[in-house]
């Protein structure tokens, strides 16, 4: 893996909407995600999304994300390629 890399999965639709979001995640499957790189049906996570850096953050600074996120309006939009 390298910036060479040409097969990067497209980036996921984070906000919580239910079928094509982050909308059926609790904050704890929120936070394995970004310390482990699964998701919560187990399935690993490209490493393209950098996880093991996310892995750093504490859980204050993940749950502000989680916060922001969950704050967000819902977007109905399914990303090509990615969650299936
Ligand atoms: C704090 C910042 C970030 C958060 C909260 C975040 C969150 C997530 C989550 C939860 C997933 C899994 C979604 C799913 O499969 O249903 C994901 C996947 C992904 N992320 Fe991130 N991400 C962050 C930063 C980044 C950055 C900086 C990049 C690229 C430079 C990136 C690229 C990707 C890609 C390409 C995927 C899809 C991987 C795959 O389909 O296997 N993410 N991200």
């Amino acid at each position: 893996m390298g910036p060479l890399r040409t097969d990067w999965p497209p980036a996921p639709n984070l906000t919580p909407d239910p079928e094509t979001g982050l909308g059926p995640w609790s904050q704890d499957e929120f936070f394995r995600a970004l310390r482990e790189g699964k998701r919560p049906d187990g399935s690993s996570i490209d490493p393209v999304m950098p996880w093991r850096n996310t892995a750093e953050m504490t859980d204050l600074e993940l749950g502000a994300i989680w916060a922001y996120l969950r704050s967000l309006p819902p977007v109905q939009a399914t990303v090509p390629g990615s969650m299936e």
